[in-house]
């Protein structure tokens, strides 16, 4: 791989030499430069005094996206990568972290930390299940963009895959091949502790649902799930879990009683009142509390 230097401009600004060196590493490795590209990159950078990656864009051997993926590589935070990307686009806060999409996902969080004392350091242990009246409404897109987002922190986060009737986590982190997940921790044919690695994102580690089981109500019951939960409470700063609809069974509000919170997820114009009113109904009588809703609109 080729070593990029500093430019004669940037030592005569005598500042982010460093970073910018690393920087032209990360898109030469990235965009697998070649050792004439990069020449003509440097060559360019010496002519107008322009960075790395501004050179590279003005030369058509880089993308706009590519530099702030290379920034987002140097200070660790995560993000991916347009080229590289062969998963799901719903993950935009990891895709496209300066839109809208994320900027909402950011205050969310900031919502959500405050609410549970978190913003004043308290970080550890808290486990949040996200309940919602219809299939539809959101529930997986929020639960998997709202635990990257916790991830971006650089606190530890488990997302759990709970929703043993239309799981989706596993397809959109691209664990492939992988059958084992909560399905069998719960039926005792599998080790708790589950929690893969996300390709992506290092502190972010996901428990899928495993295969799709025939009894989902009843395995949600079990004790062991609660103790699994404990378990992952222990070890990780924010538990996601996604949860079923409750359109198709109240193994949601089972889940959700086993969580210290619950966020509600409201698909604006689309759920009725009624079907909102009943769920928070179902909570209330299994001494739920809910911490807060989300106002999906889209
Ligand atoms: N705010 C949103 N913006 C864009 N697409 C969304 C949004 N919320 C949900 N979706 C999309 O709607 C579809 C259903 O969402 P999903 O999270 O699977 O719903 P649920 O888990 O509640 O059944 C998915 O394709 C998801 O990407
Ligand atoms: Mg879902």
């Amino acid at each position: 791989m080729n070593q990029i230097t500093s430019s004669s401009a940037e030592k005569r600004r005598g500042t982010h030499a460093v970073d910018e060196r690393s920087i032209g590493n990360i898109i030469t490795q990235a965009k697998q430069l070649s050792p004439e590209q990069v020449n003509a990159i440097l060559a360019h950078q010496g002519a107008t005094g322009k960075r790395f990656g501004e050179a590279a864009v003005e030369l058509g051997l880089a993308s706009p996206q590519d530099v702030i993926w290379a920034l987002s590589q140097q200070y660790n935070y995560p993000y991916r990568n347009a080229a590289a990307r062969s998963v799901s686009d719903e993950l935009v806060v990891a895709n496209a972290p300066f839109s809208d999409h994320a900027e909402r996902f950011r205050n969310l969080r900031s919502q959500l930390l405050i609410k549970l004392g978190a913003d004043a350091g308290a970080r550890h242990g808290h486990v949040i299940a996200l309940l919602s009246a219809d299939r539809g409404d959101g529930k997986t897109f929020i639960a998997a963009n709202l635990a990257i987002t916790l991830a971006q922190l650089g606190g530890r986060v488990a997302l759990v895959d709970a929703d043993m009737r239309n799981a989706r986590m596993q397809e959109l982190f691209e664990i492939s091949d992988r059958q084992t997940g909560l399905s069998e921790a719960l039926n005792g044919r599998a080790e708790a502790g589950l929690c893969v690695p996300s390709p992506e994102f290092a502190n972010l580690f996901v428990l899928p649902s495993g295969v799709i089981p025939p009894n989902p109500q009843e395995l949600v019951e079990r004790p062991t799930f609660a103790l699994l939960l404990n378990d992952l409470r222990n070890k990780f700063d924010f538990v996601i879990v996604d949860t079923p609809a409750a359109d198709v069974g109240i193994d949601c509000v089972s889940i959700a009683a086993k969580c210290q919170n619950v966020l509600m997820v409201v698909r604006a114009g689309a759920n009725s009142t009624k079907t909102v009113k009943q769920l928070a109904q179902y909570c209330s009588r299994a001494r739920v509390e809910i911490l807060g809703t989300v106002l999906n609109d889209y």
